[in-house]
């Protein structure tokens, strides 16, 4: 028998009562091996005499250990320490100073203050956004169902455990026939692989294609998250102008003569932020130019749904005889950001590498929403919802541009675009546009300073597909109001 008497140590002047100490006594040796499953303890007579105490003390405490589920009486038998303990709470390696973590690592790490720029987050204020989807409109219900389904789905078959690291099967087969009906891409399953949204497909391109101290050509102005990604990569930009027509072509060729370029990254079907068109002619010019100078031409079709006034010009990828076209695209602005649902299409050798990198990142994307989309595209789902986006988007946009011309006149130039879903909007210089953003946001209506695109433009982009057209009518009377006191 073990000696119960130096084991457990009472103080008989403590708050806690005695049977509590025992029992806490006794159910830390459990917990610390001490006393082993099965092992038989004192019988309540002879552990009170052991301790100096009643014997319902004892009983008390062993009452409360039975309660705890560290021990059992088995009838005729005695007290026994449980075979099953209870959950135990994992110990301290060492005592650890209290408090909460401290901020600051007991180890040297690398930062990159180029990363450290602020990040969008949604909310719920009146804003004209930087051209986002009412995200309102999608078919959630829809989605649920089919989530369910694949779940239900899931236990019967491999879905449930690591899946393929170029995306769930089902969603690459749909994507590749979406992308050939919509966009006349030639493409099949081996040339598509699904991300996390557009972001982590530009992150994967960065790391397969660049490498540090090659030069990526990108707009003046552009995407500059995508520019924070090719510097990470250790690429160097350089700019080229962006006119009425895009990129300025001869300027890449001129830029291509002077130096060895790896990358040139395009918005063609909306040029972000300006929203406009690269017209078919320099389309040609870029993709000869690309073969002529073996650069990749990385074309990011954010927005390519959604078009008003003409059909769309087809992406530069589906004329891509030399094969020097990674395509890029998302659902973020088809059907909601959070979601992070994206692809690149490219040459099949290139997708088995993007494959690999992105395993050691992320390992697979989320194989139940991947294969919950697929049952959206395969049911027509899809392509209801972006038929009926693409109507009430058609009607934001009309009224937002009319608003924008009666109710601010000259405050505002833009030209009305013909896709997407923002307006690229031109401040006269006398209103500055990070005082209007504050007294615009005071008065309930929140939209981007610029800033992040160009710090001396007093231009930004003015989202109107996420809002109806009464919030539409609010802002606008907001934009008035605010504007009205520099006028
Ligand atoms: C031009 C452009 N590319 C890429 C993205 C990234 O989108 P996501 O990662 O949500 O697909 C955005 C987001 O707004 C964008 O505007």
């Amino acid at each position: 028998m073990l000696p119960f008497s130096s084991l457990i140590v009472l103080d008989k002047s403590a708050k806690s009562p005695v049977f509590i100490q025992i029992a806490t006594a006794v159910a830390e040796h459990i917990r610390r091996g001490v006393l082993l499953p099965q092992t038989q303890l004192p019988g309540t007579r002879a552990l009170a005499a052991a301790l100096g105490v009643h014997r319902k003390t004892v009983v008390a405490a062993y009452d409360e250990l039975l309660a705890q589920g560290w021990i059992e009486t088995l009838a005729s038998r005695g007290t026994f320490v449980s075979p099953k303990l209870p959950e135990v709470q994992p110990l301290a390696l060492e005592k650890s100073p209290a408090g909460p973590l401290s901020q600051q690592a007991g180890f040297d790490f690398h930062t990159k203050p180029l990363l450290a720029v602020p990040v969008l987050q949604g909310s719920d204020a009146l804003s004209f956004d930087d051209g986002f989807p009412d995200v309102r409109l999608a078919p959630w219900d829809a989605y649920c169902r089919a989530y369910r389904s694949v779940v239900r789905k899931g236990f019967r078959k491999k879905l449930l455990f690591y899946g393929q690291m170029s995306g769930e099967h089902s969603l690459r087969a749909a994507m590749t026939d979406y992308l050939r009906e919509s966009r006349g891409l030639p493409i099949d399953l081996d040339k598509v692989l699904i991300t996390r949204g557009s972001m982590m497909a530009i992150y994967l391109v960065a790391q397969c294609v660049l490498r540090p101290g090659d030069t990526v050509l990108v707009g003046n102005i552009c995407y500059t998250s995508g520019n924070l990604i090719f510097k990470h990569a250790g690429a160097t930009l350089q700019t080229v102008p962006v006119d009425a027509r895009g990129l300025d072509v001869d300027a890449i060729e001129a830029l291509c003569q002077k130096m060895p370029v790896r990358m040139v990254y395009v918005t063609p079907h909306h040029h972000y932020p300006t929203t406009v068109m690269m017209p078919a002619e320099r389309r040609l010019r870029l993709l000869q130019l690309a073969r002529t100078y073996r650069f990749c031409i990385l074309e990011d079709d954010y927005d390519y749904d959604f078009h008003y006034d003409s059909s769309p010009i087809l992406p530069l990828a589906g004329a891509d005889a030399g094969q020097n076209v990674v395509y890029i695209g998302s659902l973020s602005k088809v059907f909601s950001p959070a979601l992070r649902v994206g692809y690149v299409v490219a040459p099949a050798e290139v997708i088995e590498e993007l494959a690999r990198l992105r395993r050691i990142v992320d390992r697979q994307g989320d194989n139940l929403s991947e294969a919950a989309l697929a049952v959206l595209f395969r049911e027509g789902e899809m392509r209801r919802h972006l038929k009926k986006a693409q109507k009430v988007y058609h009607r934001r946009r009309n009224l937002f541009c009319e608003l924008l011309k009666t109710e601010l006149g000259t405050a505002v130039e833009f030209t009305r675009p013909s896709g997407g879903l923002a307006v690229w909007a031109q401040f006269d210089p006398a209103i500055s546009l990070s005082s209007l953003v504050q007294t615009a946001a005071a008065n309930g209506l929140r939209f981007s300073d610029g800033i992040k695109y160009s710090s001396h433009l007093n231009a930004t982009r003015l989202g109107f597909a996420s809002v109806n057209e009464s919030e539409i009518e609010q802002g606008m009377a907001i934009l008035k109001k605010s504007i009205s006191r520099y006028r």
